[in-house]
């Protein structure tokens, strides 16, 4: 179904609080400190569709200083400190929550609530804590007219899709 395709380029991120009614994200919203959960939204067949579908779709954005950005995080995959991820864990499919983690020193880290498995965010989501195998996939970004724009798909297979549909649905 066009909700559980891959975010793919030129998908505007929306926002996944139904109370917004799909409207793109504001660049205001996004601060440091403080993250937006989000959508893409794009055309599928022509058809513009929030693709809310899968829980893989449920994006993380977030804002750092630019200097606190480091590898591995792909750095021409952020905008102006801005970084979005899958909220999908890679250990079993939950959906993680960003929130401090000040075991491991980070005030935002993405935690995930079924076993643990604790990303930094500032670091291309390696797994700091508990069980996920991999990081997070990091959804590549620009800030276009003043709203979070996609260039691609996800940088790295996200959990729950296999490699051949993956490369099948980038096309
Ligand atoms: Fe996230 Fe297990 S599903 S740590």
């Amino acid at each position: 179904t066009p909700e559980k395709r891959l975010p793919s380029k030129g998908d505007v991120l929306v926002y996944a609080d139904p109370a917004k009614n799909g409207a793109p994200v504001a660049l205001a919203d996004i601060k440091e400190g403080q993250v937006v959960y989000a959508f893409p939204k794009g055309k599928v067949n022509g058809t513009d569709v929030v693709k809310n579908g899968v829980t893989r779709n449920q994006l993380i954005i977030a804002k750092f200083p630019p200097s606190q950005l480091k590898a591995p995080t792909n750095l021409a995959a952020t905008d102006q400190g801005i970084v979005v991820y899958s909220r999908q864990c890679m250990h079993l499919g939950c959906a993680v929550e960003v929130k401090p983690y000040p075991s491991k020193g980070l005030q935002e880290a993405a935690v995930c609530p079924c076993h643990g498995g604790v990303y930094d965010l500032t670091q291309g989501a390696k797994v700091v804590d508990g069980p996920p195998p991999a990081p997070i996939a990091q959804l590549p970004i620009k800030v276009v007219g003043g709203q979070v724009v996609a260039q691609d798909t996800f940088l790295s297979l996200p959990y729950d899709i296999t490699e051949s549909e993956f490369a099948t649905q980038k096309k």
